[in-house]
């Protein structure tokens, strides 16, 4: 873990501190944000949905099931992230994740499946795609996620 990230968390845990004394418990509060910002979300693209179903099975082993990063696994939502991939193509993320992960048994995962999971994680950051059906919908699509609602 970097400094920068080691901060982030830091940070992260004193704010889930002082939130737990305005909401009965951080990590219930947090999980109605994301699933309000998931269903809204929804409506707009329904492939959200199959991708938070398929992010569960293929990839929250390691990432959490919230996306908050596990060990050697990073969070796939946050400022980390964001700072990382905003500004890149949504191709360059799709292919990130279909060529290297599931970090063990990278290649395994079909298209579809993957280009769901990118949506998923995509509107986590508040970046809602339309349905795409093909990774060449992905080429013309510069990311720019924002904080979660
Ligand atoms: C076996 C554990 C494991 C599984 C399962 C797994 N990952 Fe990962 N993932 C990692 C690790 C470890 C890293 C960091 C090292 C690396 O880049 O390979 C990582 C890195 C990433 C990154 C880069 C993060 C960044 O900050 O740029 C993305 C994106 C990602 N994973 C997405 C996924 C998705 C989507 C799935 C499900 C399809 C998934 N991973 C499944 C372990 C896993």
């Amino acid at each position: 873990m970097s400094t920068r990230q080691r901060a982030v968390v830091a940070a992260a845990t004193w704010m889930c501190a002082a939130t737990v004394i305005l909401i009965a418990g951080c990590t219930s509060g947090e999980k109605s944000a994301v699933a309000a910002s998931a269903s809204s979300a929804t409506q707009t693209n329904p492939q959200i949905a199959q991708g938070a179903e398929r992010f569960a099975v293929r990839c929250a082993r390691c990432h959490g099931p919230l996306m908050e990063g596990i060990e050697h696994a990073p969070p796939l939502k946050g400022e980390a992230f964001q700072a990382e991939w905003n500004g890149k193509k949504a191709r360059e993320l799709y292919k990130r994740i279909i060529s290297t992960m599931p970090q063990d048994d990278p290649g395994s995962l079909p298209e579809q499946e993957v280009l769901v999971i990118t949506e998923f994680i995509l509107s986590a950051g508040n970046f809602v795609l339309p349905p795409v059906s093909k990774a060449n919908d992905l080429n013309a699509i510069t990311l720019e996620m924002s904080k979660p609602l």
